[in-house]
């Protein structure tokens, strides 16, 4: 990775030049070789820049960015050396295998919160890590990525675009906006099941030992909703069970109406960076070794590919 690469080393390397130590290790190399470039805005348009760039394209070279924004001359635009972070999400992706390049998969995370009063809400326990990390190995794997997430910690995954939702009924309406050109669609949010009927427009206030009354109604099923849809995405769901996980998560699964679900014991992994889940699918249950989040999203995002590239035969 040359980071930063001017636009004189990339005419270097369009021409083969070998005259300094840089130069000729990357014409004698055997291995990928990617470039960051960084330059004024005028000259990373000027033709002879983006022909250079179009002929490192041919040539197997990876080009990563620029950036746009703030340069050193004083001017704005094109040009600006990815920040260091984004280089280093660009080069683990690089090497994942593209196993989903040009696919769109959208994936719900997070938990959702439903308010009772303006200043008080009902939630469920969920750190979005699981999401979040599915959102990067779908990316890494060549993917668009859409997430659509309730509130949470995290930052948003590299290259991924990220839609904020806060209740059931937001996050319901954000998905199926987006549901019908999407190809996948996993659903790992931990929703809310229900909602407060009688939600308060001001503050409930504490009156003694009184307990305020509160009702319910039912959210909408965000996932079964999409699996129902006629030309709707190949879906994945979770389940997160506390007991009797094969029995429930089949059970889940039929009743949702997808072909592949992925459980786990949920007071073993909430808020943990690592976890252990089994994919449950028409074939049965096949359990996933324990390891961090990320590298189980990575195995789940084969896990899917495969399945899903397997029904469009
Ligand atoms: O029905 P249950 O909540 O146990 O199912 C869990 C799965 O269904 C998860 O994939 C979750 O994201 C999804 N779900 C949903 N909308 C709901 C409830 C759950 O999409 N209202």
């Amino acid at each position: 990775l040359i980071a930063p690469a001017s636009a004189d080393f990339m005419a270097k390397l369009v021409h083969g030049r070998a005259d300094d130590l840089l130069s000729l290790m990357c014409l004698a190399r055997a291995c990928p070789l990617l470039v960051a470039p960084a330059m004024n805005r005028e000259m990373w348009s000027a033709a002879p820049t983006q022909r250079n760039v179009e002929q490192l394209k041919l040539d197997g070279v990876k080009i990563l960015g620029p950036g746009n924004g703030n340069q050193a001359c004083g001017e704005t635009g094109d040009g600006r050396m990815l920040e260091p972070a984004q280089l280093l999400a660009e080069l683990v992706g690089f090497f994942q295998p593209k196993l989903l390049s040009g696919k769109r998969v959208m994936i719900t995370a997070g938990p959702t919160v439903e308010p009772i009063d303006p200043v008080r809400v009902i939630s469920n326990r969920s750190s979005g890590k699981t999401g979040y990390a599915l959102a990067r190995a779908a990316w890494e794997s060549g993917a668009e990525v859409t997430l659509i997430s309730g509130p949470t910690a995290l930052s948003t995954p590299y290259g991924v675009s990220r839609i904020d939702v806060e209740t059931a009924q937001q996050m319901h309406d954000a998905v199926l906006a987006h549901a019908n050109n999407q190809d996948i669609f996993i659903a790992v949010a931990a929703v809310a099941d229900w909602r407060v009927a009688n939600v308060a427009t001001d503050k409930l206030k504490k009156i003694g030992e009184q307990t305020p009354e509160l009702s319910f109604i039912a959210n909408p099923d965000i996932l079964a909703t999409v699996a129902k849809l006629p030309h709707g995405p190949w879906c994945v769901g979770f389940a997160a069970e506390t007991e009797r996980l094969s029995e429930f998560a089949h059970e889940k699964r039929l009743r949702k109406g997808i072909p592949m679900l992925i459980g786990n014991l949920a007071q073993h992994v909430m808020d943990a960076d690592h976890t252990t889940v089994s994919i449950f699918d028409v074939d049965g249950e096949h359990p996933l070794p324990s390891s961090g989040k990320q590298d189980v999203a990575r195995q789940l995002i084969h896990a899917i590919s495969t399945r899903f590239t397997g029904t469009q035969a």
